[in-house]
């Protein structure tokens, strides 16, 4: 199959309501369904001359495939450390991604060179406006926040101000430019202490922090551009991310999580890991919690933006494992992994912990249909090593 067939198939496609049967070798090999869908088959065509379909259909390229259509995307935070993630899986798919980041805590440095990167606040509205008008963008991965719980509870304004004011202007902005396409991070933070061990998405939602009441607040007014003004969203509520793809040259842009902490104790740079609290009622009295690696916490972001135009208008899904590891299993597994033994002692729970959160993820693995693949404990903290040792 060469391009100049996939063009024509756009405007057939376009002229049947967005799909038709494709039929190869007299036989029926796929639906088209959209543009979007045309897109991802032409990436995927790209790296491959056979395309299988289910068990029975296969498509075979003859023909190297020129001008793709490629569909723009816009990353805001895309200089961070979950948002570097995803700009570099984004592009290894085939999109063009512009990163608006303010570098308040990102790094210029962990975002793709082949990104375009603009250096500006969410808050700016001139910029807002001039970066849409000037792009003609298929959505927005809206990353850009600030995440830490403590200082959320020292500055609830300033936190409120960066969260939940800007999003309502991007959102403005979006709707005036007609991108009606929003994927947004969203956090386990929004359930509070919960009254089951698996956290659902149905789960009560009760955040404990400013922080979690931001990302709620936030869902809910990405919900009523849903119910009111013709948007398509998914929310993703992120378990513990950590871990890393080692060949992103990504470094960490948060330093008061457990693993990073760890990594600091395990290469010398502090004498002892603090736990906080080892009278918790879990096996070892240490907290537990779902940690999930970074690359399973991107990778459904894209196939979220492949499949909204089958989705409901709204949808939120929880990204974790479904698995949780105590503070104590954690650094016991980084001892084993790391071959060196880590010093912890144990200090005062720490205010608002609770003991154990853990993901019900039956809805990302059924329902979005994502698989995870990186989410070892093993594996989360041998790439985290192999990032942390030298940074
Ligand atoms: N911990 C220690 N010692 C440390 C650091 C952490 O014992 O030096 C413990 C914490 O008390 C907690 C666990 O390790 O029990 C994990 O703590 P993190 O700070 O790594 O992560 P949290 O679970 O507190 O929070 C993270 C993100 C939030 C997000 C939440 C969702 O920081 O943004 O996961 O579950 F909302």
């Amino acid at each position: 199959m060469d391009n100049f067939y996939l063009q024509e198939l756009i405007e057939e496609t376009n002229a049947r309501g967005g799909g038709m049967l494709l039929n190869f070798q007299d036989k029926p090999a796929v639906v088209v369904l959209s543009i979007d869908r045309y897109n991802i088959l032409l990436n995927q065509m790209q790296n491959t001359s056979t395309l299988s379909f289910g068990e029975t259909a296969t498509l075979t390229r003859t023909r190297p495939v020129k001008n793709m259509v490629r569909q723009k995307v816009l990353v805001t935070g895309g200089a961070g450390y979950i948002g570097g993630h995803l700009v570099r899986e984004l592009i290894k798919a085939g999109y063009e991604v512009v990163v608006l980041d303010n570098l308040s805590t990102g790094r210029k440095d962990n975002i793709d060179p082949k990104a375009v990167f603009i250096e500006g606040d969410l808050a700016d509205v001139s910029l807002l406006k001039d970066i849409f008008a000037s792009n003609n963008f298929e959505a927005v991965f809206h990353m850009a926040a600030s995440l830490e719980v403590e200082e959320s509870v020292k500055q609830p304004l300033a936190y409120l101000e960066n969260n939940v004011a800007n999003i309502i202007k991007l959102l403005g902005i979006m709707n005036e430019s007609g991108v009606r396409k929003i994927i947004f991070s969203s956090s386990a933070a929004v359930y509070g202490e919960p009254e089951k061990v698996l956290i659902s998405e149905n789960s009560p939602l009760r955040p404990k922090n400013p922080y979690g009441s931001n990302k709620l607040l936030s869902e809910r007014l990405i919900k009523y551009f849903c119910e009111y003004m013709g948007f398509k969203a998914v929310a993703f509520r992120y378990f513990n991310a950590c871990g890393f793809d080692t060949e992103a040259r990504i470094v960490p842009t948060h330093q008061s999580h457990l693993i990073y902490k760890v990594m600091q104790v395990a290469k010398g740079a502090q004498p002892v890991l603090e736990v906080f609290g080892n009278d918790y009622p879990t096996n070892d009295g240490t907290c537990i919690r779902d940690y999930v690696h970074v690359l399973d916490i991107v990778l459904p972001h894209i196939l979220a933006l492949q499949k909204m135009d089958e989705m409901e208008k709204f949808e939120i899904f929880n990204i974790g494992t479904g698995r949780g590891s105590s503070v104590a299993e954690v650094v016991n597994c980084a001892s084993e992994v790391i071959n060196r033994i880590i010093p912890m002692e144990v200090a005062p729970r720490r205010a608002g912990d609770p003991a154990e959160l853990i993901a019900d993820n039956s809805k990302l693995l059924n329902q979005l249909g994502y698989e995870l693949k990186y989410s070892s404990l093993e594996n989360m903290i041998s790439t985290s090593w192999q990032v942390m040792k030298d940074v």
